[in-house]
């Protein structure tokens, strides 16, 4: 039985490696174990709409394709909405995270063109920074942390869980070929109250999901900051060998 290709996996064209180079697509086979059949899917990676004039000026590089290709992104197209097939298989992937003791202490709220009013009342729940772009989100979605495990004990590691959990629903979405915007800068207390979060349930982050949308559309300053660079600390300052501070753990 022949293996599928990309198209047939239902991965978009976003979620191959940038570049669209034979070596880039020998990676990304690599990786994944995918067949790529014909030249129409190899002629696919030079052309990612959504990332023409966007590119970043630094890349990570040596890690999985669908990582490197992760990033916050604030162009979204508000005239496409995402499909409720799409937002399942999002929710569905963050289902699969680990978590501690498997506790799974993550919520989410949707809010999208099913229900207009929760989501405009969401979208007020937004900073005005993020409002000036997130607006544009055809969809929004409140995670929020469980405190309690089910015995009543504090989990200690919720909020971690739920960054888990978060991150395989992101990872997602690029395979779609989704933007997607992880935003802590909301009212999370209005949230509370406007959608009946109840005592012990934490909303942390809310994330806007969209189909790419046309950068030049952004506040001036967004897109520069959509345009520029990436920025990391160096590898040295965040991880150490055998003890606090001491280098070589990069050295490979
Ligand atoms: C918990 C969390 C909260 C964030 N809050 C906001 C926010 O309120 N507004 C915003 O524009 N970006 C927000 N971001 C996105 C970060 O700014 C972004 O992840 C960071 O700059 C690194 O960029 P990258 O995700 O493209 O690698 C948040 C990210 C996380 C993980």
């Amino acid at each position: 039985m022949r293996s599928e290709t990309p198209r047939e996996m239902g991965l978009a064209p976003a979620y191959f490696p940038l570049g669209g180079s034979h070596a880039a697509l020998t990676e990304w086979r690599t990786c994944t174990g995918a067949r790529v059949a014909s030249a129409t899917d190899a002629d696919h990676l030079s052309v990612v709409p959504s990332l023409q004039g966007t590119l970043p000026m630094e890349e990570p590089a040596d890690i999985y394709p669908l990582l490197r290709r992760r990033r916050s992104s604030r162009s979204m197209d508000p005239e496409r909405p995402v499909d409720a097939a799409w937002v399942r298989r999002l929710l569905e992937a963050a289902r699969w995270a680990p978590s501690s003791g498997n506790g799974q202490p993550w919520r989410y709220i949707v809010f999208d063109q099913r229900v207009p009013e929760a989501l405009e009342r969401a979208r007020a729940c937004l900073s005005a920074g993020n409002q000036a772009w997130a607006r544009q989100a055809p969809t929004l979605i409140l995670s929020i942390a469980k405190l309690t495990r089910d015995d009543g004990a504090t989990n200690t590691k919720a909020e971690h869980d739920l960054g888990l959990a978060n991150m395989c629903l992101l990872l997602q979405a690029v395979a779609l070929g989704l933007h997607c915007r992880p935003m802590g800068a909301f009212d999370a207390q209005a949230a509370r109250q406007a959608f009946h979060i109840p005592a012990g349930y934490a909303p942390l982050v809310m994330i806007a999901v969209g189909h790419p949308g046309d950068v030049s559309v952004l506040p001036p300053d967004l897109i520069e900051k959509e345009r520029g660079p990436r920025r990391r600390k160096p590898l040295h300052d965040l991880a150490f060998l055998g003890e606090w501070d001491a280098p070589g753990a990069a050295d490979g």
